[in-house]
């Protein structure tokens, strides 16, 4: 296969750099884009030649993501930093199928990356990046996951790595991550927005290099969730994508993956896709409900802490993918999101509670008319059930009534003597 030409495109108002530099945004301030030329570029030879590495044992194509490379990274294979990422499950949703009110309902679990989620598609690909531009120290701001990502991926390749968190509000599982890989971990006194902009700054005075999904090499990465899910239905196309939204990084890494497939021809059906975020964290959702000009929130709010985010750095790039999709975003409340992801969790699939809102998103939507119930939807699962023990016990004890969450389908744990009388009556 030959080289398919690449550089960095403004998305805001079309400047074009070459990839000789690092570079986060264009002089315009826009966020930036990998785009491609795929002038005399076979899509049905990318096809074969994808299949042809399916189940590949070892090596850089035994990641699902490098599987992919023609439409990751041009680089050569020893430069990649790689812990076999991707390659997840694609379940059947079973009882939260149900309760989404549809037939044919897959979770793709990204919690199943060997950093528990999704991040670790983008991080193989960022800290390729870092390596290749001669980086010793790679930084991001995270409400969790992604620093988890970033650590361990730093200390495979032997970079430092620096996260910056805001103070108390991560899940206990991906602190203990962060801190288990080695990152130097910097509780900021704010929030993820805050950390944020601090990151940014700090990357730019300090020469260190920012592995946030600003950085356009994370979202070329993060498009193998849908190369993936795609392979995994032979090619078939489902008539819907629903997914999180936080800092909107991953659905504008699947819209973007999805429309190269189209332009190559590798698809030939657009599927639409479904952006869900939490209610008290919804810029998107606001200014798509409302059709108002986009407004940050000022104090985001959420159990799913890893979408508490007010002020998303990829509004503009995930819009422009929904635009393309004929897309929709909705949002759900910290209800939905607790009882959808107690669905999951009933299921015996499992995952954190951000992840549920697809499947909140789902059923809403379903309810809405919006999504048809005989549709094939898939629902991306974003990061472990484990990443956040807290939420899960919290709803099964019923004990998150301060934050107005109800455990409804609670599975209280029971204390008991320690006799078999006392077993009989715990299971009558
Ligand atoms: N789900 C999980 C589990 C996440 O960790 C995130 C983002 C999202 C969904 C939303 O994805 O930001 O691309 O829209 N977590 C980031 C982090 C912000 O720092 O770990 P997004």
């Amino acid at each position: 296969m030959k080289v398919i030409p690449s550089c960095l495109k403004c998305v805001r108002c079309g400047k074009t750099y070459d990839l000789s530099q690092v570079r986060y945004n264009c002089q315009c301030g826009g966020t930036l884009d990998l785009t491609r030329d795929f002038s005399g570029v076979d899509g049905r030879e990318l096809k074969k030649l994808w299949d042809s590495r399916w189940g590949a044992k070892r090596g850089v194509y035994a990641s699902g993501v490098w599987r992919y490379k023609e439409l990751i990274l041009d680089i050569d294979d020893s430069c990649i930093v790689s812990r076999q990422e991707g390659n997840t499950r694609l379940y059947p949703a079973g009882k939260a199928g149900e309760y989404a009110g549809l037939k044919n309902f897959y979770l793709k679990h990204e919690g199943e990356n060997p950093t528990g989620s999704f991040k670790d598609r983008g991080m193989t690909c960022g800290s390729t990046a870092a390596k290749f531009y001669g980086a010793r120290t790679v930084a991001c701001a995270s409400t969790g996951n992604t620093s988890a990502s970033m650590a361990s991926y730093a200390a495979v390749s032997g970079m430092k790595s620096v996260i910056f968190i805001p103070e108390g509000k991560i899940a206990y599982g991906k602190l203990a991550q962060a801190l288990a890989f080695g990152g130097k971990t910097l509780q900021i006194r704010g929030n993820f927005d805050d950390a944020m902009r601090l990151v940014q700054e700090v990357c730019r005075e300090l020469n260190i290099y920012l592995l946030n999904s600003i950085n356009p090499f994370r979202i070329e990465g993060q498009k193998a969730i849908g190369f993936e899910v795609l392979q995994q239905l032979d090619w078939q196309v489902p008539d819907w994508f629903v997914i999180p939204g936080g800092n909107l990084g991953n659905n504008t890494a699947l819209s973007k993956g999805l429309q190269e497939l189209y332009e190559l021809g590798i698809i030939a059906k657009i599927p639409r896709i479904a952006v869900i975020q939490a209610a008290g964290s919804a810029p998107l959702a606001n200014m798509w409900k409302h059709k108002t000009p986009f407004r940050a929130v000022e104090n985001p709010e959420t159990i799913a802490t890893a979408i508490k985010i007010g002020n998303p750095v990829s509004w503009e790039k995930s819009l422009r993918g929904l635009e393309w999709c004929n897309g929709v975003v909705e949002d759900v409340t910290e209800q939905e999101i607790m009882d959808a992801k107690a669905m999951v969790d009933a299921a015996g699939i499992g995952a954190e509670p951000a992840s549920c809102c697809s499947v909140a998103g789902a059923k809403k939507l379903v309810e809405a008319g919006v999504i048809d119930p005989e549709a094939q939807v898939v629902g991306i699962l974003t990061g472990n059930i484990l990443k956040d023990p807290d939420a899960v016990i919290g709803y099964h004890k019923d004990e998150l009534g301060k934050l107005n969450i109800r455990g409804t389908y609670a599975n209280q744990p029971q204390v008991i003597d320690c006799t078999l009388e006392a077993v009989r009556q715990a299971l009558e």
